[in-house]
């Protein structure tokens, strides 16, 4: 049976051949309706490398490789093509070109924006591109395009290095750093994107191009930022550092709801009343608002966690004013610098990390927080938990990082719009994937994004890219200088004129 299957595959492929005959140029392009995965796999199978995979939804590895973080919605993958190597990847683009298949690139599949809801097509899964190479003299190291923060902290860490990477041990290093990156060494180094000195990049048409300061450089400008819309890394060459000390400290605390105006103060001060001037050590700290029933079953918590890029003693001084205020609970350490992502409970089996569910979120990026909109926030939660008690996952994240080297680098030199916003903010309704209650989740978001933007009067709201739920403006995302968003459409018609990159965040929508 398997090897008549085989046959009838082998025809079709012979009946392509002749018809490549017709040199490329001169092909009409057409839609073959009824394309099979596994026409797709003998067709393509002949144009790759050994060891690429090939498989529709009867094959034994689709379920993980199609798995997401998020289930409100989800791309309507009909292939799965997991490149062995960077030069499959402009074979698979200009096979998905000749035959109108629509393609993407996926990576940790932690995308939160519904956008990707709207793909249906050819998923490149970028797993097997995972090789970490540093560079002789340790100032930069090749990564592939697979390459993940967690697997980026912990490989680097154990040769002496550091580098910029998202947080999370499970979010891919480009997903993030294609639209500039948040992590802890941010207030050192600057955005992932940030510390891009050459990236590989296949176009939409298969062209495999060198992007960097001085080759294609308008393009290098477009993909620290608004990098999705543009073409797939297949590796990038991104600054290293030595990693100077061998420990972190962290102080973790829960704090009951009277505290509420107390710590959102001090957090304030931390960061300089608003200046953004934080203790470039003082590296990360986020606070949640979340139910935990040994505490209270009616009242949410407020849990924060700080990571220090020191010594216990100097990480306390900076934290005696939190020490002051009486935890319900605490806890403290000193850890090599990739457990630290554990213990803040952004480690890969972390409760941050868990895929496979429905999240409905919001995003706001903030200068200052306001303690009036923060207690309105803390009070909604409260009740909507306890108006729907299914909803009792959900959570309101408060990140603040030290932003030094965020801040000190010339907006203008890269797509990222946000060097002033100094908190990243996320609320995340977490509903069991089908509930009906997405509706209530989603008006719920709303209400907090909306209680956010009130108490910053004078700024105009500020949507993260890789924060965002999909449904905010192009402006708040990309820019509110006009010249931004110019900008990036004149290089979306130079670099991507049929629009094939649209479905993250996209610049041009359908
Ligand atoms: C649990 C969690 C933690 C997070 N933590 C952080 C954090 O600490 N810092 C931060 O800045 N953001 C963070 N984010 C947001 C994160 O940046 C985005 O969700 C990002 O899209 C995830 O990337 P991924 O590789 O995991 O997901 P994917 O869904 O695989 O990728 C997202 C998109 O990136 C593009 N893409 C991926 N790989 C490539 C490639 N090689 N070439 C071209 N395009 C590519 C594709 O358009 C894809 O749709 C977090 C998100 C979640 C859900
Ligand atoms: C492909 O790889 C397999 C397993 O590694 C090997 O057995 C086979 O000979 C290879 N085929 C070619 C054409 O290189
Ligand atoms: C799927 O992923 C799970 C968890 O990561 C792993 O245990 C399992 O072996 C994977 N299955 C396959 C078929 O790869
Ligand atoms: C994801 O969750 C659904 C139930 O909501 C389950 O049926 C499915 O098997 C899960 N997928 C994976 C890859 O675990
Ligand atoms: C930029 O790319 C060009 C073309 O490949 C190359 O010659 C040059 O060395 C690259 N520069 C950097 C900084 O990588
Ligand atoms: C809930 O609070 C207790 C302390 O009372 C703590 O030990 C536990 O880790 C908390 N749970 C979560 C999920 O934060
Ligand atoms: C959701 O479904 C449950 C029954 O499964 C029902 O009791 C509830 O009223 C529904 N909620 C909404 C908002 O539709
Ligand atoms: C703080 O938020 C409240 C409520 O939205 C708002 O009325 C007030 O103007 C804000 N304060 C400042 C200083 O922005």
């Amino acid at each position: 049976m398997g090897a008549f299957l085989f046959s009838l595959c082998w025809l079709a492929l012979q009946t392509v051949t002749t018809a490549s005959a017709v040199p490329h140029y001169f092909q009409p392009q057409y839609t073959r309706r009824d394309l099979s995965s596994s026409q797709v796999s003998s067709e393509l199978g002949a144009l790759v490398s050994n060891g690429t995979l090939i498989y529709g939804p009867a094959g034994t590895l689709w379920a993980n490789a199609t798995e997401r973080y998020n289930t409100f919605a989800v791309p309507d993958i009909q292939v799965v093509v997991q490149p062995a190597q960077e030069s499959d990847i402009p074979a698979i683009v200009k096979y998905c070109n000749t035959n109108s298949i629509d393609f993407f690139a996926v990576n940790r599949a932690h995308a939160i924006t519904a956008s990707v809801g709207k793909f249906q097509g050819l998923q490149i899964d970028m797993a097997s591109l995972r090789e970490i190479t540093i560079q002789p003299g340790g100032e930069t190291a090749w990564f592939q395009g697979g390459t993940y923060d967690g697997q980026v902290m912990e490989t680097l860490w154990g040769e002496g290095y550091v580098a910029t990477t998202g947080s999370c041990s499970c979010v891919g290093m480009l997903g993030p750093g294609l639209g500039g990156g948040h992590g802890r060494y941010e207030g050192f180094y600057g955005l992932i994107s940030d510390n891009f000195v050459h990236l590989n990049v296949v176009l939409a048409d298969g062209q495999a191009i060198r992007v960097n300061s001085t080759s294609h450089a308008d393009l290098f400008w477009a993909m620290k930022g608004a990098g999705h819309n543009y073409g797939i890394v297949t590796s990038f060459a991104l600054k290293i550092y030595p990693r100077l000390v061998d420990t972190w400290h962290w102080h973790n605390y829960i704090w009951t709801q009277d505290k509420l105006e107390l710590v959102t103060e001090q957090i304030n001060i931390l960061h300089g009343s608003g200046s953004g001037v934080t203790p470039v050590e003082m590296a990360i700290e986020f606070g949640v608002y979340m139910m935990n029933d040994t505490i209270s079953e009616t009242a949410a918590i407020l849990y924060w966690t700080f990571g220090y890029a020191g010594s216990a003693a100097d990480g306390e001084k900076a934290l005696a004013p939190f020490n002051a205020i009486p935890a319900e609970w605490q806890d403290s350490g000193d850890l090599p610098y990739p457990e630290i992502s554990d213990i803040q409970g952004t480690g890969i089996g972390g409760a941050l990390c868990t895929p496979n569910t429905t999240h409905v979120t919001s995003t706001a990026g903030l200068q200052l927080y306001n303690a009036t909109a923060q207690r309105q926030i803390y009070e909604l939660f409260n009740e909507k938990v306890q108006q729907y008690p299914e909803l009792n996952r959900a959570r309101v994240v408060l990140e603040g990082y030290s932003t030094a080297g965020v801040s000190k680098i010339d907006p203008a030199s890269s797509a990222f719009p946000h060097r002033s916003d100094h908190h990243l903010t996320y609320f995340d309704a977490q509903l069991d994937t089908g509930s009906n209650l997405t509706h209530v989740a989603a008006q719920w978001a709303k209400e907090v994004v909306d209680l956010w933007n009130a108490g910053q009067p004078t700024r105009q709201p500020s949507t993260y890219v890789n924060y965002a739920n999909g449904f905010e403006s192009l402006e708040s995302t990309y820019g509110y200088e006009p010249w931004r968003l110019e900008r990036l459409r004149g290089l979306k018609a130079k670099y991507d004129p049929q629009n094939r990159f649209r479905f993250y965040e996209p610049i041009i929508a359908e």
